[in-house]
């Protein structure tokens, strides 16, 4: 019984006040009391691991007739969607009316990947609709498409969810990371719990999560996507805390962002089994210690950057990266001595005197750590000196030379929202 995480869960995602409510009240407006009653009965029907429960969808009348029972499922989830909205600039969702919902702007249909014979709903793509809302539970409805996936001749199967540049707030959805997708596009929301602590079940190849407001620990499960990430980027949240060891494990990373955020301590020596990395962004943390050896000597790297953190020294083959093997290396602002362009002595002394112990931090990784999802409480701590705001470049960062084509919003995203 997991009803417990599901409280915390919807304690911080109050989509549920908006879930719906002709269902259960004729009119818009809701107390909070009345919503808070709703809330709780709405989490009293969510089963095991938060799915929903098999009959949820019949508890919608809905006065349509459907072509096949997975597009009603998929409309219910959509209006749910639609209801869970509140802003909506380029009224991008105004024709979200009506059974059929493969006409609705941003979805895309195509034939069911287990029987042909179905027009599912495939794909669901907000890219740039600057929508602001929550994701609201009833987007587990829309599963039999595995949610997202686009086909064509020339590229596999891609399941993804793109929501960048939306206004998306409260928690990141741990269901996200147990469902099957291919890519998660998350980037430029408002997100502002911790990431959940099943992000390591996710089977993506692609995480961004850049310039969102999450704060709290990187969970150690990150580690168990090693067989499938190639691209990791948590650039400007609020994480803090001491890098785990375990993203040590994730070999076929290429390009790893962590820059922008609270991180503190030294880097793990782990880092070293990154041996696939190219761009290593670690700038603008509180990372302390050495810059090793072993992780100036990764074998594909061409971007160094670790600007702006506090450490006191580095390898000296760190120093020839730029200069013999033309990797894009970036020292500056940090507390080494004989390099141009550090920090005060007195600014580092401030932090380098109080070194951080990474055993006993609260972000220490722990193996049998419980598979709860994460309390949603944001601690979003920033750092002092304000790092100057980051993009994570729409399209997403290129594709690494052995991994999956990330989808290419040109081919995949809806025209663009025209306003008004
Ligand atoms: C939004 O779009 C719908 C359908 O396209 C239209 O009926 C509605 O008037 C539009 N709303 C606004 C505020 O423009
Ligand atoms: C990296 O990917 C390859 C396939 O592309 C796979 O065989 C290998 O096991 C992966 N590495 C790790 C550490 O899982
Ligand atoms: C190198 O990486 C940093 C941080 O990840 C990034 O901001 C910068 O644009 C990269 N430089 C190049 C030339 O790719
Ligand atoms: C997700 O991960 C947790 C551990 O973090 C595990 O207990 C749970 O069963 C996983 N879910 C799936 C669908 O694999």
């Amino acid at each position: 019984m997991t009803l417990p995480t599901m409280e915390a869960f919807g304690r911080t995602l109050p989509f549920l006040v908006v879930l719906l409510p002709s269902l259960f009240l004729s009119a818009s407006s809701l107390s909070d009391v009345e919503a808070a009653s709703i809330t709780r009965r709405q989490l009293l029907t969510f089963h095991n691991s938060g799915d929903l429960p098999a009959d949820f969808e019949f508890e919608f009348k809905v006065d349509f007739k459907f072509k096949n029972p997975r597009l009603r499922r998929a409309y219910i989830a959509l209006q749910a969607w639609k209801q869970a909205i509140h802003s909506d600039p380029y009224n991008f969702t105004g024709n979200w009316v009506g059974y059929d919902v493969c006409s609705y702007n941003g979805v895309f249909c195509s034939p069911a990947l287990d029987d042909p014979s179905l027009q599912v709903v495939s794909g669901v793509d907000l890219n740039g609709a600057d929508i602001a809302g929550y994701i609201p539970a009833e987007l587990g409805l829309l599963t039999d498409a595995a949610l997202i996936h686009l086909n064509s001749n020339s590229l596999p199967a891609l399941h993804y969810l793109d929501l960048r540049f939306n206004e998306f707030e409260g928690a990141l959805p741990w269901e996200l990371f147990d469902k099957d997708l291919d890519a998660l596009f998350l980037n430029d929301n408002r997100f502002d719990s911790s990431i959940p602590e099943n992000l390591g079940n996710s089977t993506v190849s692609v995480i961004v999560l850049a310039n969102n407001k999450l704060g709290g620990c990187v969970p150690s499960s990150v580690g168990k996507m090693a067989a499938t990430l190639n691209e990791l980027i948590f650039l400007n949240n609020g994480l803090s805390g001491c890098l785990p060891l375990e993203i040590g494990s994730l070999a076929n990373v290429s390009v790893l962002d962590l820059g922008s955020n609270s991180f503190t301590g030294v880097l793990p020596r782990s880092f070293v089994g990154l041996k696939s990395v190219q761009q290593l962004g670690l700038a603008h943390n509180v990372l302390t210690g050495v810059m090793p050896e072993e992780i100036c000597r990764l074998p594909q790297l061409t971007n160094l950057t670790f600007s702006d953190n506090y450490f006191k020294g580095e390898a000296t083959v760190c120093l020839t990266l730029a200069t013999e093997h033309d990797v894009v290396f970036d020292d500056k602002s940090n507390c080494l001595a004989d390099r141009p362009g550090q920090r005060d002595s007195k600014t580092c002394a401030k932090v380098v005197n109080q070194p951080v112990d990474c055993g006993k931090s609260k972000c220490a990784s722990s193996p049998n750590s419980p598979p709860t999802p994460e309390k949603h409480s944001p601690p979003r701590v920033k750092p002092s000196a304000q790092p100057p705001p980051v993009h994570v470049n729409s399209p997403p960062p290129p594709p690494p030379v052995n991994s999956p084509p990330a989808p290419s919003p040109l081919v995949h995203s809806p025209p663009p929202a025209t306003p008004g």
